[in-house]
């Protein structure tokens, strides 16, 4: 595994049906950094305990991550794919961190807020409110330099830099400092259903799921809400389902919204729906193929078994060096 490259490090909570959100937010473009990086890309198992989740659908949402993972082309002998639950070394971290952050930050986490809203306090899991310190564990563990992941992750990791820079500060140089890479295009896929709310892994009509056939996704998109000005024209405050549909077109494509904009200028509404329909399609289906394909025998258990002697490598030489800064007695 010494390739000397640096870490980009992401992962994916195994809850619910992932999204075109997850896909082209995240996932689409973690083998981009394969080149210039090494990757170390997991499935983030331990927070998805953070909300009750049926154990059964745990554990196959956890191949499905897998299987996502491999079929969107990371390639195991270029990074490093593994389950956080076989790194102990995270929840170590998370419980040494968790000293360093303050009530107050983590009180302002907009996740926190969201998802504790229409709950109460029986029903909050103080897992929810320690999420951002098990996720800043999870990036510092690997001296990652850039962590790419959609808008909504962006207070999470501003957070991560605080407390690493905060520890630093008190003992001196133990952690990199990351950084997080939000793609250009595709930060924040929208609900089709609702375009003023993001694309979540629970909103089965305004969600297009990875997993969803051909005939769900077509109707999905050429059901999605629009506006009265007939143009295809980005902007998202007038027209939000349509700059949703041609930023999930953009990205899809790599073109710019300039270009979309460009080439559906005589366009209808319907044309258009037509044209993003084929496109996710023609994406998402051999998507699924190959994610069927790695689903057979027990290839996905060699990776993750591969991936967690790699992760842990790595993982422990940090936590040690963590030990020795704050004084823990480390037996020779
Ligand atoms: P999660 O599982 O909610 O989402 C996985 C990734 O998908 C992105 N994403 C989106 N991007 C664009 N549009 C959307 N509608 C959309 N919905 C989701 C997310 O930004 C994310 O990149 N806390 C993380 C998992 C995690 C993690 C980490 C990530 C745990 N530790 C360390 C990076 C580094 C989460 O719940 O993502």
């Amino acid at each position: 595994m010494q390739d000397n490259k640096q870490t980009a490090l992401s992962g994916i909570k195994p809850t619910g049906r992932l999204t075109l959100g997850n896909y082209i937010g995240a996932l689409k473009n973690f083998p981009s950094f394969q080149e210039q990086y090494h990757p170390f890309i997991f499935i983030a198992d331990l927070h998805a305990l953070t909300l009750p989740i049926d154990p059964e659908e745990l554990r196959q949402n956890t191949l499905d991550i897998a299987a996502f993972y491999l079929a969107s082309g990371l390639d195991p002998e270029k990074s490093t794919i593994f389950l956080q639950s076989m790194v102990h070394e995270h929840s170590e971290l998370a419980t040494i961190l968790q000293n360093y952050a303050y009530m107050g930050e983590m009180s302002r986490m907009t996740q926190f807020k969201d998802k504790s809203r229409n709950l109460n306090e029986k029903q909050i899991g103080l897992g929810l409110f320690t999420y951002p310190v098990l996720m800043a564990a999870d990036i510092i563990l690997y001296d990652t330099k850039v962590v790419p992941v959609g808008e909504d992750q962006k207070q999470h990791v501003e957070l991560t830099r605080d407390l690493a820079i905060r520890f630093n500060h008190r003992y001196g140089d133990v952690f990199v400092v990351p950084e997080v890479s939000i793609p250009k295009t595709g930060k924040r896929i929208m609900s089709l259903s609702d375009p003023s709310k993001k694309m979540s892994k629970s909103d089965p009509k305004g969600d297009i799921f990875l997993k969803d056939d051909e005939k769900t996704i077509r109707k999905k998109i050429m059901s999605a809400v629009t506006d009265m000005e007939s143009r295809v024209h980005y902007d998202c405050e007038k027209q939000p389902g349509i700059s949703n549909l041609m930023t999930i077109y953009a990205s899809l494509s790599s073109l710019t919204i300039e270009e979309v904009e460009a080439k559906f200028a005589t366009s209808n509404y319907g044309t258009f729906k037509r044209e993003v329909a084929d496109l996710v399609c023609s994406v998402l289906i051999p998507f699924q193929e190959r994610y069927r394909h790695f689903l057979e025998g027990d290839y996905i258990d060699k990776v993750l078994t591969k991936g967690a002697k790699e992760a842990q490598e790595v993982a422990s030489k940090t936590l040690k060096r963590v030990k020795q800064a704050i004084g823990i007695y480390q037996v020779k």
